[in-house]
């Protein structure tokens, strides 16, 4: 099989690249990713010599580097995204350009390409949730920039498939953790901080409820899509483990041997969700996938995983972590 993989040099991407290639070595991958805020080369300099892996420095709204890609390939998995809430509300319109043009660029193509797509979508279309959680066929209501430019993806693709019977799978995956996660997000953030002994900022008095995967049980439910996936369908990826953000920082500090004070509350941000949550009974019932990684262990191996990965992080400016509000 021949993969595009939109965006891999990001986090997801990237663990989604190593992912397939352990699993089927015998896959080709070429990764096109423009090296926006959240790629990092050193993520993929493992197979960056790899017979089966190629990278193309490009961007998705380039119609013309596409069409030779998306040519050459059998499906396309893209996860090409502005993905920072934070810099979203500073900021929309880059994510206007990735987020949507980048889809619709990508969807234009396929009405003459007969290619598959799967878009990565995220539990944050869903917007707030005070109970229950969201199934696939759930009303998308989402807050910020970056969930709305999510969910317009969503509709794109829902439309290109019923217009013009482009052949494509919708996934959605609650909050990811592990390995290669851009600094500015919380989990390596806090991880940081605490090492640098400085206190962690935490928005909405830390009460934010997020549901935690770990990014290999993302990876393998995607992959179990791109083999066993039906065009057409939507699935929701949960692992079913709901924590609040002031619990996990705690869990992090208590794993560094860190106080655990060692945070402060930030203003709250606009548009802040309090809670997501998502019911993954369709893609555990009908393809068989389970997400396997235990939250305490995985969340062990991640703090472990940056304290012995410093390089991977000590070359970016760490002032972007010293203040709560991302500032443009
Ligand atoms: N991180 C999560 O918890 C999470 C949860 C659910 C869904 N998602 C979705 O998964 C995908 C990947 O998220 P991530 O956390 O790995 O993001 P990330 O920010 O770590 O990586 C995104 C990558 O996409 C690239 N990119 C962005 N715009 C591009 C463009 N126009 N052309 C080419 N490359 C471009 C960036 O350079 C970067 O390498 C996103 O679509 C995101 O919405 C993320």
């Amino acid at each position: 099989m021949k993969l595009l993989v939109t965006g891999g040099l990001g986090f997801i991407g990237s663990n989604f690249i190593l992912h397939i290639l352990k699993n089927y070595p015998n896959y080709k991958i070429v990764n096109v990713d423009d090296e926006l805020p959240g790629s990092n080369r050193l993520n993929l300099t493992e197979i960056e010599n790899s017979d089966n892996y190629r990278f193309v420095k490009g961007n998705i709204t380039d119609q013309v580097v596409m069409e030779k890609l998306i040519r050459d390939c059998d499906q396309i998995i893209n996860f090409a995204a502005e993905s920072h809430v934070d810099r979203s509300i500073a900021n929309a319109k880059p994510f206007i350009d990735s987020n949507i043009i980048g889809v619709f660029t990508i969807l234009e193509l396929l009405k003459k390409h007969k290619k598959r797509l799967i878009q990565i979508s995220t539990d944050e279309v869903f917007g707030n949730l005070k109970s229950g959680s969201a199934i696939e066929d759930s009303k998308l209501n989402p807050s910020s920039p970056y969930s709305s430019s999510k969910a317009s993806a969503e509709l794109l693709v829902n439309s290109y498939i019923i217009t013009y019977g482009v052949k494509a799978i919708i996934t959605r995956c609650t909050n990811n953790y592990g390995p290669r996660q851009f600094i500015e997000k919380l989990i390596p953030k806090t991880i940081i901080l605490a090492y640098h002994d400085k206190k962690i900022p935490i928005y909405n008095n830390g009460k934010g409820m997020r549901d935690w995967i770990h990014v290999d049980d993302h990876c393998s439910a995607i992959s179990t899509l791109i083999h066993d996936g039906i065009d057409g369908e939507k699935y929701n990826i949960a692992a079913q483990n709901e924590y609040d953000v002031l619990t996990v920082v705690k869990k992090i500090l208590s794993i560094m041997g860190k106080p655990s004070d060692n945070f402060e509350f930030a203003e709250n941000r606009p548009g802040h969700d309090d809670r997501y949550s998502m019911d993954s009974t369709k893609i555990q019932n009908t393809m068989q996938w389970k997400p396997k990684i235990d939250f305490e262990q995985g969340l062990t191996d991640t703090v472990n995983w940056y304290l012995n990965n410093k390089n991977w992080w000590s070359g970016f400016d760490l002032k972007i972590l010293d203040g709560y509000q991302w500032k443009s």
